[in-house]
């Protein structure tokens, strides 16, 4: 577990990039980023994001987004509940081979979901299971601690607060903060 302190949007976006840059593989910039983004070979890797409301978890969903290379806008998906990002798959004899635990070209699907509104029932009924199952999808969850009961064990968790109007301390690692299922 580790601590990051952002004073402004544009930071915490770019925190969220570098997560998405340790999961494609990369120099490992940050030990943290790296040890929580060691992902298991069980599926997808999931991205739970906690906090209350405007502490950034949206701002740090569209880094991970910018940084998995996937184009703009975007817009928050909390009255849609879920938004699909589609990767173009690259031809592959254009593909440098590398090392990256997961190579980019692999990742075919993105999920950003928001579970302010809905309960784990909802969400299991969009095909979470698949969802998490599929080894070449990314899903990032705000409002994770709401269907905590379904999030598998090894995932990454994101809690944010605020310290100040622009200011907001971050936790990454393999653990939930906190008890509840408040955020
Ligand atoms: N350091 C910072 N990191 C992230 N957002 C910041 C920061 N400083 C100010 N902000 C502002 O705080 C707000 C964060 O909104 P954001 O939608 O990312 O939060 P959220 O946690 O997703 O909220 P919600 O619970 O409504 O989904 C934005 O208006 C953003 O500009
Ligand atoms: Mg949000």
């Amino acid at each position: 577990m580790d601590t990051f302190f952002t004073s402004d949007t544009e930071q915490t976006r770019k925190l969220g990039e570098m997560l998405a840059k340790e999961l494609c593989g990369g120099p490992a910039r940050n030990a943290s980023l790296a040890s929580a983004s060691s992902r298991s070979d069980a599926g997808g890797e999931v991205i739970c994001l906690t906090g209350e409301l405007g502490s950034g978890k949206t701002t740090f969903a569209q880094g991970v987004l910018r940084g998995l290379g996937v184009k703009g806008p975007w817009t928050s998906p909390t009255f849609l509940v879920v938004k699909h990002y589609k990767k173009e798959i690259p031809n592959p004899k254009s593909q440098i081979p590398n090392k990256s635990k997961i190579s980019k070209s692999k990742i075919q699907n993105i999920y950003h979901i928001d579970c302010y509104r809905v309960k784990a029932q909802d969400i299991l009924d969009l095909g979470w299971k698949e969802i998490i199952a599929g080894k070449n999808n990314i899903v990032i969850v705000e409002w994770a601690k709401r269907i905590r009961k379904i999030i598998p064990e090894k995932s990454i968790w994101v809690s944010f607060e605020h310290v100040n109007k622009n200011k907001r301390k971050i936790f990454i690692g393999n653990e939930v903060i906190g008890s509840g299922t408040g955020h």
